[in-house]
């Protein structure tokens, strides 16, 4: 595989700008100025769950609810990260496993597109100077949605478009490769971003074949790599080493005076022939640096998955990898389309703080026994009733929720009413102080 030479030596005629910027245009795309006055959501603080971490708990339209968060001085700007999973423009109606309404998701076009444009203008709003969005897709609309997220985000602060593995290969009878693939794009709001480098575990397979070498002496193993890198260098490194010059088009990695030192401890191996490459050893790795197409995080796939049944519910080991990747213990994290609420039961059992939307009766009662009881193994759904009576083992009642929780309710003549007993007895099953400020339904 051949790697370019960034910008070096290429030749571009003085009449070219190279660097014009495009949109996408379509009917009722409105101002960014016009979205960032939407008007705020009218919140109803219904329950409080008394600890010294407030996460926040929303029903309500997400625009709205989004821009009143923008009054919040504790969350506006303060947002380290931010994963949303929007409906996909698939034109269908969703419903749990049990067969309750969850969400339509009909929108489709430019319809569909201006509804997350203007959401990811006010995210981006909320978002810290070093925070991070992901934001998940499949091929309907993720190229267009790639351009808008240039437009709002900057095309250099776009990160990776991450491939993942979403099921197992299916028995498809269209004529067409097999669709197993999803899509999560990753940018961030500016280029000094929080980033912990998630590793892979060396397999034996992989380090026989990339580790060939056992140093003499030490047993150590390792690979030989260059010393030198693509483009030429006016300073040292494009200098003679040991009167050697590097590759033509090519400069040394290093400094002679650190390539004497690497040599000196041993860390050059030298051909037969007297051509110098680096060792880089195997005791030296913390593993493979992941990679942008992640295979190892299919949804619910097996009896032995623990699940909520609400219907497009993602693996919590997906939204781990993104969270422990893109935040610290104690930052901010925001789900504006909840679900069951998987981001934000891992961002609570990894210790960072949360708030999470949606305006879904289904899914905030989801949301709530999730984090009263946690989820459940997938087997009660799909063995039938007869197996009933052996389901009260698996249910982990390990509950989520640990540290203090606001809930309120978005006050909106086009909001279904949320059912009062939905949080009827949350104390006793939470065992923390629980305040009902108001009830749900005035
Ligand atoms: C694909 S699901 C999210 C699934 C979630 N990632 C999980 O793991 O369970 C999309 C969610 O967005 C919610 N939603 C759609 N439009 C919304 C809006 N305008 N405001 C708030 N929530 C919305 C739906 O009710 C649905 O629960």
């Amino acid at each position: 595989m051949a790697t370019g030479i960034p910008g070096k030596n290429a030749y571009i005629s003085n009449s070219i700008n190279t660097n014009i910027s495009f949109q996408l245009n379509y009917e009722g795309k409105i101002p960014a100025e016009h979205v960032l006055k939407t008007q705020p959501a009218k919140l109803k603080h219904v329950v409080t769950v008394d600890k010294n971490l407030k996460n926040k708990l929303i029903y309500g339209e997400n625009l709205r609810v989004l821009s009143s968060l923008l009054k919040d001085p504790t969350v506006a700007g303060k947002v380290g990260l931010i994963y949303i999973d929007p409906p996909y423009a698939t034109g269908s109606s969703f419903e749990s496993r049990k067969s309750d309404h969850a969400y339509h998701d009909c929108m489709e076009g430019a319809v569909y597109l201006e509804f997350l444009r203007q959401r990811l203008i006010l995210l981006k709003e909320l978002l810290s100077e070093q925070g991070a969005i992901y934001v998940h897709l499949d091929e309907n609309m993720a190229f267009p949605v790639k351009i808008i997220m240039d437009e709002i985000f900057g095309a250099r602060n776009f990160r990776n478009w991450i491939t993942r593995k979403k099921c197992n290969p299916k028995n498809y009878t269209r004529k067409q490769y097999g669709n197993v693939a999803d899509y999560i794009l990753f940018y961030t709001k500016t280029d000094k971003y929080t980033w912990n480098q998630p590793f892979e575990a060396w397999t034996e397979a992989a380090i026989k074949k990339e580790y060939q070498y056992v140093e003499e002496g030490t047993g150590r193993l390792y690979k030989k790599v260059p010393i030198h890198a693509p483009g030429t260098r006016k300073g040292s490194t494009g200098k003679p080493w040991r009167g050697m010059l590097p590759p033509p088009g090519k400069h040394w990695q290093y400094t002679p005076e650190t390539l004497d030192e690497m040599d000196a401890r041993g860390e050059i191996y030298w051909s037969p022939t007297g051509n110098p490459r680096r060792k880089v050893y195997l005791d030296n790795s913390q593993g493979i640096g992941v990679q942008d197409i992640w295979l190892d995080y299919k949804d619910a796939h097996n009896q032995n998955i623990k699940i909520t049944g609400y219907p497009t519910e993602k693996n919590p080991d997906l939204i781990k990898r993104i969270i422990l990747a893109s935040s610290n213990a104690g930052d901010l994290i925001l789900d504006a389309f909840a679900g069951s609420g998987t981001t934000a039961a891992v961002a609570e059992e990894l210790g960072r703080q949360w708030i999470t939307i949606d305006n879904s009766p289904l899914a905030i009662a989801t949301i709530i026994k999730r984090l009263v009881q946690g989820s459940e193994v997938m087997g009660d759904f799909v063995n039938g009733n007869n197996f009933q009576s052996r389901q009260m083992s698996l249910i982990d009642t390990k509950r989520v929720l640990h540290s203090g929780l606001d809930f309120y309710i978005e006050e909106h003549p086009e909001l279904e009413t949320i059912d009062e007993s939905l949080i009827k007895d949350w104390d006793s099953k939470l065992n923390l102080e629980t305040k009902y400020i108001r009830p749900l339904s005035i």
